[in-house]
């Protein structure tokens, strides 16, 4: 395996944030310091670069097995190191759902291959019916990091309960979809002006909020760990803001089209811009940020949706989802660290720290003896966003077009460069 040295490169972590080098052997970190001297097969000038540890997305559908012309997780896993994402977490939402140890452990086995810290996790209900809760034991057993009925909710309360309890017991973080299927109806974009002006039948937030504070009070009532799936509005960030005072044991996520976009762009009628919990309001943005930034807000995640786009095509009956694993790191640099609003420490922390934190894995640092996990980003770079040069084996990107200032030049695991971008990129 190959000695690397990076030089002259900008490094942080929650340790650290100067300029120095970074020695790389045997897939390990050997040393981080100024000048370091030492023999080495490959020289990396970081002059102008920043290194951080591999970001880790815990919210990512890779649809493998049954679903492979949308992703798999070679595909998949490549999208990831293209955006500076070195662990994930699969949802379950496969076909068939990973219900059964035997399909998480032969998934595990191929995705070890893959050079990503790929993790899954198991459903929350068998087949994802809503019925009947899965075996966790079983499923841990097998490998997974948390549970989750991720794409649709648990029915009703009481199961909630029961599940968490379970969960518990068998040491699984609950993972949630907050969606009440009455309220949506049928909808398919935020109920609002736009869904008004478009004649399009809308979701309404309630539904977000209503079962949110459901399953939080449920997290408070069992003590479980409780991890809140992309929150999208100004009164979800709110039930997450008084369930941690409350002393639950609960976190959450979003994902940057809700801190960036609004459903003013389904006035395109592209169901590109259609994804669950849909896009909302400037109201409902600003809340998602301050909940960023008063820590309301755990981590930022991708929800990484992959649909072709012959299933994209008709905007009113596609599936709802986006891609955005190979985007995520612009996007928050450009929203949060080029506006001064947050540091690339905050940005360590929600995207390669607080995941890891709440899935019970190691925390990665810089430091000497940590596996070689890590990004090189050109912050100042700018760059639009061109869905045919995606990774990814789906191209539905919201940020379409857009232009974003911060590039990940370079991604390493295991001391292994998986990723180099195009110079053209
Ligand atoms: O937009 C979404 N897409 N939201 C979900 O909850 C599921 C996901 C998917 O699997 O496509
Ligand atoms: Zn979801
Ligand atoms: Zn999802």
């Amino acid at each position: 395996m190959e000695t690397v040295l990076i030089r002259n490169v900008r490094a942080v972590d929650s340790l650290r944030d100067a300029v120095c080098d970074i020695l790389i052997r045997d897939g390990k970190i050997a040393a981080i310091g100024e000048d370091i001297a030492a023999e080495t097969d490959r020289e990396i000038d970081g002059t102008g670069l920043t290194a951080m540890p591999g970001l880790f997305d815990m919210h990512v559908h890779f649809r493998d097995p049954g679903q492979t012309h949308k992703e798999d997780v070679n595909t998949g896993t490549a999208a990831a190191l293209a955006g500076g994402v070195t662990g994930v977490l699969c949802m379950p939402n496969t076909t068939p759902p990973m219900d059964n140890p035997e399909q998480v452990r032969e998934f595990l086995a191929r995705a070890a291959k893959t050079g990503v810290d790929v993790h899954q996790a198991g459903t929350l209900t068998v087949g994802l019916k809503g019925e009947t809760l899965a075996d966790y034991k079983a499923l841990k057993e097998a490998g997974v990091t948390a549970l989750s009925d991720d794409g649709k909710p648990v029915p009703t309360a009481e199961m909630m309960e029961k599940a968490l309890a379970k969960a518990k017991e068998a040491g699984l973080p609950v993972v949630s979809h907050c969606e009440d299927l009455a309220i949506i109806d049928g909808g398919i974009i935020n109920k609002g002006a736009v869904s008004e002006a478009l004649g399009v039948k809308g979701m309404d937030r309630r539904s977000e909020d209503s079962i949110t504070e459901r399953d939080l009070q449920a997290a408070l009532k069992t003590g479980a760990q409780l991890h809140i799936c992309h929150v999208s509005t100004r009164g979800s960030t709110d039930a997450v803001r008084k369930a941690k005072a409350a002393g639950g044991n609960v976190t959450c996520e979003t994902a940057p089209h809700y801190f960036l976009l609004t459903d003013e762009l389904l006035r395109k009628r592209d169901a590109d811009y259609r994804m669950n919990p849909p896009l909302r309001t400037p109201d409902d943005v600003e809340a998602i940020k301050e909940g960023i930034l008063d820590g309301t807000i755990d981590c930022i995640i991708t929800d990484h949706a992959p649909h072709s786009a012959a299933e994209k095509a008709n905007f009113e009956t596609a599936p709802n989802g986006v891609v955005g694993l190979e985007t995520s790191l612009a996007a928050t640099l450009t929203a949060f660290y080029h506006t001064g609003l947050l540091t690339l420490q905050d940005i360590v922390r929600l995207m390669s720290d607080n995941p890891r934190k709440i899935l019970h894995l190691p925390v990665r640092t810089l430091s000497p003896g940590e596996p070689a996990d890590l990004l090189l980003a050109d912050l100042n770079r700018k760059w639009t966003v061109d869905p045919d040069k995606l990774h990814s084996r789906s191209h539905n990107t919201v940020f379409k077009g857009m232009t974003f200032t911060g590039n990940v030049r370079m991604t390493l695991t295991g001391g292994i460069i998986r990723y180099t971008a195009a110079p053209e990129n």
